[in-house]
């Protein structure tokens, strides 16, 4: 089977085609075109701009991937996202549905985001406890079987990766916030502040990011009465805060796991390819709970990608969960849980 995944629910246009044969994945094209270019000179992503930078990009990217070949099924994004950019992939996929005469697989992004890991992994065992940490969402989900969710914890307000955003904004960093806060990050003594890691104690799993903002906000305003933002301050404070979300996810992540005897967990989203994240959570893991195994996608698949939207494709299609491009719409509010 041929799955074409089509990805455009934010600020990247993706396109990947994705072949399985008697359960093994492989992966015959991913194509990720990204708009930081375009979105680094207002600081952020401007709805109506992302969209209207998909249109003339998919066309490119559907015929470099599918070339004279047709697929079985087209998997594509519906939501949640922003509604501007979700639309273009959503009528792109409808359209080619009807040319082609194959069935469409709606896709929720949160879904696609947690099946990057069985891009590699085919056989991860179940219960699991995924961790989704991408821009616009931060929640632990519980996975009983494929398709089978349960969120048992949210942020409550900024998504972690909105907070390494809006941080990164305050510092002066360029966009993309996460990875410019994370690079100059590397360089800085993680204990040079003192950051509050909201919720820590909390005897549920939700999460909350919105006091670290407003805490970095007053250390610059005290710190500028005393002295000058140098790269060393600045870096200092990086690594202090990426260590406070570090700590939240890790600790959340582990008093999960424990309080749901899963047998595996797995991570995923765009601050997943944080590499203080991905070293501390398996190491934390690793001393926790030796038994237990940690599944982290490569970076490419971390951030938006089609790849990942083909794979939560594959399974809805083992299971004949197709949908006709006349019911298929994009739902930008659409929760996985
Ligand atoms: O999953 P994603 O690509 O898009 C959404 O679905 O939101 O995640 C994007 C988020 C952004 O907030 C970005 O700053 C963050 O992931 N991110 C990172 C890193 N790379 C991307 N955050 C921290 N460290 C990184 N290395
Ligand atoms: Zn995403």
């Amino acid at each position: 089977m041929t799955i074409l995944g089509i990805e455009s629910s934010c600020d990247e246009t993706a396109v990947s085609l994705l072949k399985v044969m008697r359960g093994k994945f492989s992966l015959r094209h991913h194509g990720v075109s990204s708009q930081i270019k375009i979105h680094e000179k207002t600081g952020g992503v401007v709805p109506e701009v992302a969209a209207r930078h998909h249109v003339p990009v998919l066309p490119h990217m559907l015929s470099r991937a599918v070339g004279s070949s047709r697929p079985d099924c087209i998997a594509v994004t519906t939501g949640p996202g922003l509604v501007t950019s979700l639309l273009v992939g959503v009528e792109t996929a409808k359209t080619l549905s009807y040319l082609w005469d194959i069935p469409l697989i709606p896709i929720n992004h949160i879904e696609g985001h947690i099946y990057a890991n069985w891009l590699l992994c085919p056989h991860i065992p179940f219960p699991a406890l995924a961790l989704v940490v991408s821009g616009g969402h931060t929640e632990l989900i519980l996975m009983r079987g494929h398709g089978h969710y349960t969120c048992i914890g949210r942020t409550r307000d900024d998504a972690a990766g909105e907070a390494f955003d809006k941080i990164a904004n305050l510092l002066g960093l360029p966009y993309p916030g996460g990875p410019s806060l994370s690079n100059a990050a590397r360089t800085g003594d993680a204990n040079a502040f003192a950051f509050p890691r909201p919720m820590l104690n909390s005897q549920d799993s939700d999460f909350s990011f919105s006091g670290l903002k407003t805490a970095v906000l007053y250390c610059l305003r005290d710190l500028s009465r005393v002295q000058r933002l140098t790269p060393a301050v600045l870096s200092d404070i990086c690594a202090s805060v990426e260590q406070a979300i570090v700590d939240v996810l890790v600790v959340k992540t582990l008093a999960a796991a424990e309080k749901f005897h899963v047998v595996s967990i797995v991570g995923c989203g765009g601050v997943m390819a944080n590499r203080r994240l991905r070293h501390q959570l398996r190491h934390a893991i690793k001393k926790k709970f030796p038994q237990v195994p940690l599944y982290v996608p490569p970076m490419k698949f971390c951030t938006d990608n089609a790849s990942m939207i083909a794979a939560a494709g594959y399974f809805h299609a083992k299971n004949k969960n197709f949908s006709s491009w006349h019911v298929v719409q994009a739902n930008p509010q659409w929760e996985l849980a």
